[in-house]
C-alpha cells in the first residue's frame, strides 16, 4: 500500500536540489531581464493588458507573496505538531507526514524570498539589500519590518536543521525547532503590522483564525508529550521495597513500569 522505499531517498533529494537550482535560476534570470529595456515592454505589456502599472505589480506581488508564505509557514508549523503528536500516524506513513513537513517550510522559504527579493523593485518604496538583511534601518514601519527579518532567519535556522539533524543530535535538533514557535508569532506580528491587507476584515478573520488553530494544537502537543514522558524515579523509600529476585517476574516487572502487562 503505503510503500516507503529508502533506496529512492538519494535520487529524491539529487531531484530536489536540480528543481530547486532550476527554479532559482528561472526566477535570477527573470528578475535580471526585467532590469533591461525587455523590463520596461513588459511593464508596458502589463499596463496595455490589464491597465496596472508597474509600481502596483510589485506591490501586489509582495503583498499576494507574503501572504502566501504566511499560510504556508503557518501549514509547516501545525503540521510539524501534529507530527510530533504523533496524529497523523493512523492516516499516512510517518516519513511522508515528515517529508511534508520539510516542503512546506522550504515552500514558505521560497515564497519568502520573492515576497523579499520583489521589493528591491518596488519604485514606490524601494528596499535596499541591507534593510533586506539587517533588522530594524528600513524605512517603511522598521520594527515590524526587523521582526519580519528576524522570523526569516529563525525560519531559515530552524529548516536547515532537518539536513544536519544526525551531525548536531536530536536534543540539539528539537531545541532548535523550538524557535519555530518565536519564528510563528514574529511573522504573524511582522504580517499583521506592515501589511496593507490587515485593513480588510477577511484578513483579519484569517489571521485570528490560524493563530487560534496554533494556540489549539498547541496545548494538545504539550498534553501529548506530558503524558508520553516517562514517571521520574521514585525517590529514597525505594529500599522498603521487596528485594527483586535474579529472575524478574513479568508481574514484578509490570508492579514497576507504566507498562501494561503483555495479554
Ligand atoms: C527579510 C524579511 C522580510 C521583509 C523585508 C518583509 C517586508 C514586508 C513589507 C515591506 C511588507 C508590507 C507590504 C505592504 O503591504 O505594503 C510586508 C508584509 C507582509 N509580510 Fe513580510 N517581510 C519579510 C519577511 C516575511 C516573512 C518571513 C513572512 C511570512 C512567512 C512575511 C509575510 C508577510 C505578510 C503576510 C505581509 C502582509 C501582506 C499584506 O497584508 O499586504 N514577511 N512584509
Amino acid at each position: 500500500m503505503n510503500e516507503w522505499n529508502p533506496s529512492d531517498t538519494m535520487l529524491q533529494k539529487t531531484i530536489k536540489v536540480m528543481l530547486g537550482a532550476f527554479a532559482f535560476g528561472i526566477v535570477a534570470l527573470i528578475l535580471i531581464l526585467l532590469q533591461t529595456s525587455l523590463g520596461t515592454v513588459w511593464n508596458r505589456l502589463l499596463d496595455a493588458l490589464f491597465g496596472i502599472n508597474g509600481t502596483h505589480m510589485y506591490w501586489f506581488i509582495t503583498r499576494s507573496s507574503g501572504i502566501l508564505a504566511y499560510l504556508l509557514f503557518w501549514l509547516s508549523t501545525v503540521w510539524g505538531l501534529g507530527v510530533s503528536s504523533k496524529m497523523f500516524d493512523r492516516l499516512v506513513p510517518r516519513a511522508f507526514t515528515y517529508d511534508a513537513h520539510e516542503y512546506l517550510s522550504l515552500l514558505a522559504i521560497g515564497f519568502t524570498l520573492i515576497h523579499m527579493v520583489v521589493l528591491m523593485w518596488d519604485s514606490y518604496a524601494p528596499f535596499s539589500l541591507a534593510q533586506l538583511l539587517v533588522p530594524f534601518i528600513s524605512d517603511y514601519r522598521p520594527f515590524w519590518i526587523g521582526i519580519g527579518v528576524i522570523g526569516t532567519y529563525l525560519t531559515v535556522l530552524v529548516t536547515i536543521t532537518f539536513y544536519v539533524r544526525k551531525a548536531i543530535g536530536i536534543n540539539t535538533f528539537r531545541v532548535i525547532h523550538y524557535l519555530s514557535f518565536i519564528a510563528y508569532l514574529g511573522i504573524t506580528a511582522h504580517s499583521w503590522f506592515s501589511g496593507t491587507d490587515t485593513a480588510l476584515l477577511s484578513t483579519q478573520l484569517m489571521y485570528a483564525g490560524t493563530f487560534l488553530v496554533v494556540v489549539f494544537m498547541t496545548v494538545f502537543w504539550a498534553l501529548t508529550r506530558r503524558s508520553a514522558r516517562p514517571l521520574a524515579p521514585a525517590p529514597a523509600r525505594a529500599e522498603s521495597l521487596p528485594p527483586l529476585s535474579t529472575k524478574t517476574s513479568s508481574t514484578q516487572f509490570h508492579a514497576r513500569s507504566r507498562m501494561p502487562p503483555q495479554a
